[in-house]
Order: structure tokens, then C-alpha cells, then sequence
């Protein structure tokens, strides 16, 4: 165990030193914003394809606030520096919070925030973005639960404001405070829930995309779909949605959440999720999902 951390914080009170692990979708957004609005950032993966992508997203997001008269030269390249891709685990020791955004696996993630573990101080904050797993399996292997707790934000995190924030059996006050903290440093709106297969939004989310599943079952056309979503005056449809989140994800949380409310979320026959990912479509992040990407 590394040296004890900082004074104990409080809610709303400044995070100096963050970390994200994984620079995916998630984790280079959740980078970007806290790097946008003042906190100094880590940003580790495991594949150095992953942190240039994640810079490479940061940059274009800056230049775009740039060009709307929203940030000066200057004060984009300091947010672009305090955004630090790394491989290894250099500065965990000083780190306030981690947020672990690897991908969506139980045994992934038992791995990462255990080997994190014992790279942090004993009071930092370990908080997982993760989408439908709960809180208390995943902190089934720390040796310090108390500091450890759910803080899902949505897709693309720049724009979307809510941020849940989920408290396991054993998860503490001040793991609650840092990440209430956190999300309000950030700009956005946390609420705090309870644990459980999709926490709140997701629960809502999972029953719509089920409605949509069912329909291509059915043998509905999802481009149709689409049309028909966007005209009722939605920002996008639910296979563009999906393609926008990765279909790893999206049909992984499905699977979780389905079978934690089995009576009111019967799978679906011939889900058409498992097809498209059986011939590597992932989505956006592939360049092709239900829709193609060039
Ligand atoms: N990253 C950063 N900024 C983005 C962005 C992105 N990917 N996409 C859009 N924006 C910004 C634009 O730059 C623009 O900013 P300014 O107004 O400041 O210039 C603003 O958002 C609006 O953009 P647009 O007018 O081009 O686009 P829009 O009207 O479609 O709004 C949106 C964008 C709010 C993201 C909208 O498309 C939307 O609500 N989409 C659905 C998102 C959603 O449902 N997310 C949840 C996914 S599920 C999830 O996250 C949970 C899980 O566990 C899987
Ligand atoms: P992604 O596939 O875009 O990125 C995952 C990243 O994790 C990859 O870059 C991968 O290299 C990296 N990674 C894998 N193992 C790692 C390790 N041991 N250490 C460090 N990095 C590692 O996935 P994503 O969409 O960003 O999802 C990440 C998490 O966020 C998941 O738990 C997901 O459920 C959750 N989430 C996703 C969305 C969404 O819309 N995509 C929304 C909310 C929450």
C-alpha cells in the first residue's frame, strides 16, 4: 500500500489529480471534460492505438471549441496538457480518484481495480463507469470496498448531463462525496442510487432497445425504425443509438439486464445484436454496425 492520501475531501470539493483507465469511448470523454474544467487527468490503456485515439478525440473537441469562440489557443493547448496518455502506472500514487472505463467484463475489471489497488493511496477514490454490473460483485476482490463506488456517465460525455452515481453494500461516504464532487466539477448532475442490473437510466433504456429487438425479430426494417424515431422527434433511432454506443457494450448490458428482470425482459429470439457482432460489427468504433462508417 502506497502513502495515505490527501486530507479527507468533502462534497464539491476540488479534485486535483484524476484518473481514467481506458481511453475508449467512456474514457477518453470522461478525460476530456475533467480536463476541461480544471483537473489534471491520466489517462491510461492498454494499447497505445487506444491513447492516440483518445488524444486524437480531445483535440478535435478543442479545436471545435476553439473555432465557437468558446476557449483561446492558450487555454486549449493547457487542457490538452493536463490530459496525460499513459501505459503504465506513473503518478497513481498522487491520484484523488480513479475512474476505471475498461470494457464492459466482470473479470476485466476484478483484474484492473485490483492491480489499481495497490498502485493508489489508501484513501484514494476507485470509481467504475461501469454500465449494468453491480457495484458489490465488482467489489467482491478489493481490500478496501469502503472507497469504492459506482459513477456512470452517459454517451458522448461532453454533452450529456446526468451522471449516476451507485452505492454498493460497502461503499462509503467519502467514496460518495469524491465522485459527487467530481460530476459536480465536471458541470454535470449526479444522482445517487441504489445497486443493481442497470442501476435507473439503463433499466429504462434496456426495456426500449428490448421494444426495438423485438421488432426486428418481428421483421421490421431498422433503418425504418430509425426514421420513424427521429420523425417522433427523438434526436436518433435505436440502431444508430446502438451503433453511437458499441454493440459490445450495448448488447452485453442487454444480456446483464434481461437476465436480472427475467418476467418483464424475456430475451429475445434471433437478437440481431449477436449477428452483427458474430461478423465484428462493433459500431462506430469498427466503422460498421447496423449502419457502415467510412
Ligand atoms: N462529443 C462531444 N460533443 C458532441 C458530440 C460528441 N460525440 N456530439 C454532439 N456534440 C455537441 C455538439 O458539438 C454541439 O455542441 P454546441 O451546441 O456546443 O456546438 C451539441 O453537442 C449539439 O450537437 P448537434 O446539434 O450536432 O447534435 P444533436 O442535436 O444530435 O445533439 C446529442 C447531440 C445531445 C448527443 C443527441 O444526439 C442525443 O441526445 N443523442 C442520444 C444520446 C443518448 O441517448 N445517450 C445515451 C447512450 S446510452 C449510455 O450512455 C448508457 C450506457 O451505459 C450504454
Ligand atoms: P471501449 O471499447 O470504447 O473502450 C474500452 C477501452 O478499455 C479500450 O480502449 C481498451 O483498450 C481498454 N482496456 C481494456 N482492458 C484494459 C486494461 N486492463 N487497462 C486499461 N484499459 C483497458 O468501451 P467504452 O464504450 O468506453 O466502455 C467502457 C466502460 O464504460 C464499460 O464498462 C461500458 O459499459 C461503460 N459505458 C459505456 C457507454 C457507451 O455508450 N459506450 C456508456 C456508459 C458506460
Amino acid at each position: 500500500v502506497k502513502k495515505a492520501g490527501k486530507a479527507q475531501r468533502g462534497i464539491g470539493a476540488a479534485i486535483d489529480q484524476a484518473v481514467v483507465l481506458g481511453a475508449g469511448i467512456m474514457g477518453g470523454g470522461i478525460a476530456y471534460t475533467s480536463a476541461l474544467h480544471g483537473t489534471s487527468v491520466r489517462m491510461k490503456d492498454i494499447r497505445q492505438q487506444a491513447l492516440d485515439l483518445g488524444m486524437a478525440e480531445a483535440d478535435k473537441l478543442l479545436a471545435r471549441q476553439v473555432a465557437a469562440g468558446r476557449l483561446d489557443e492558450t487555454r486549449a493547448a493547457k487542457v490538452r496538457a493536463a490530459i496525460v496518455p499513459q501505459l503504465d502506472y506513473q503518478g497513481f500514487d498522487r491520484a484523488d480518484v480513479v475512474v476505471e472505463a475498461v470494457v464492459e467484463n466482470l473479470a476485466v475489471k476484478h483484474a484492473v481495480l485490483r492491480e489499481v489497488e495497490g498502485e493508489v493511496g489508501v484513501e484514494t477514490i476507485l470509481l467504475s463507469n461501469t454500465s449494468s454490473l453491480r457495484i458489490d460483485d465488482l467489489a467482491a476482490p478489493l481490500a478496501r470496498p469502503e472507497n469504492f463506488a459506482g459513477m456512470h456517465f452517459f454517451n458522448p460525455v461532453p454533452v450529456m448531463p446526468l451522471v449516476e452515481i451507485i452505492r454498493g453494500e460497502r461503499t462509503g461516504d467519502a467514496a460518495i462525496a469524491t465522485a459527487v464532487g467530481l460530476a459536480l466539477g465536471m458541470g454535470k448532475t449526479p444522482i445517487v442510487v441504489k445497486d443493481g442490473p442497470g442501476f435507473l437510466v439503463n433499466r429504462i433504456l434496456s426495456a426500449y432497445i428490448r421494444a426495438f429487438l423485438q421488432l426486428l425479430s418481428d421483421g421490421a426494417d431498422f433503418e425504418e425504425v430509425d426514421r420513424v424515431a427521429e420523425a417522433f422527434g427523438w434526436p436518433m433511432g435505436p440502431a444508430y443509438l446502438e451503433d453511437v454506443v458499441g454493440l459490445d457494450t450495448g448488447s452485453h448490458v442487454c444480456d446483464l439486464i434481461f437476465a436480472g428482470f427475467p418476467e418483464r425482459m424475456p430475451a429475445v429470439p434471433g437478437n440481431a445484436f449477436k449477428a452483427l457482432l458474430a461478423e465484428g460489427r462493433l459500431g462506430q468504433k469498427s466503422g460498421a454496425g447496423f449502419y457502415r462508417y467510412e
